[in-house]
């Protein structure tokens, strides 16, 4: 079944939340290694409160994806044209849920005026973000005391 994409309200937070966390949980393990120092250290700031307030800040583009009314996927990025999440739910995986999301946020980002957006890669979703454009803007950083985020970037409006 298709997913269907939406600006995403503060009703939304809660379920939206709970699908990053089980993302994060279960897809990135190549990034945590089942190790609840790194993945809870990445799961702090993920609570309903700040997917509330981070819908609700002017200065994002927050989106949900959604299939057969189900929450299936969660992102968003500044209006600078910084994708800050982009999440699947597991039970979606492999089925165009974060494609339909990165474009989307692309397509917002060009409506913005911006012409480049920007991420940081968890490793999971590496091959992920190059096979739909995304080329390395400097080195792999250390985050959440054991993951590597890896600095891209994509020149938008032209094809991937
Ligand atoms: C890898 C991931 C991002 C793909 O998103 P998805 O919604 O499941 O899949 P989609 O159908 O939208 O995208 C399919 C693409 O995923 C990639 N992909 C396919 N199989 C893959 C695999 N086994 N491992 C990694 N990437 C794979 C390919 O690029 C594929 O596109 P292509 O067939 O055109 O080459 C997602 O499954 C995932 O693991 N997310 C975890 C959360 C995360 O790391 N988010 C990014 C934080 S920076």
């Amino acid at each position: 079944m298709q997913c269907t994409t939406r600006q995403a309200l503060t009703a939304d937070a809660a379920a939206a939340c709970d699908v990053v966390r089980r993302s994060i949980i279960e897809l990135c393990a190549e990034d945590h290694r089942d190790d609840p120092r790194i993945f809870e250290r990445w799961l702090e700031n993920k609570t309903a409160a700040n997917f509330e307030a981070w819908i609700a800040s002017e200065r994002n583009v927050a989106l949900v994806a959604e299939r057969a009314d189900q929450i299936v996927g969660f992102g968003l990025m500044d209006l600078s044209g910084v994708i800050v999440l982009l999440y699947v739910s597991p039970d979606a995986r492999f089925c165009g849920v974060s494609k339909a999301l990165l474009s989307a946020l692309e397509e917002a980002a060009m409506a913005a005026g911006v012409r480049e957006t920007k991420l940081e890669s968890s490793n999971t979703a590496l091959r992920f973000y190059t096979s739909a454009g995304y080329t390395p803007d400097g080195d792999p950083r250390h985050e959440y005391c054991g993951t590597y985020c890896h600095p891209m970037s994509r020149e938008i409006g032209r094809s991937a």
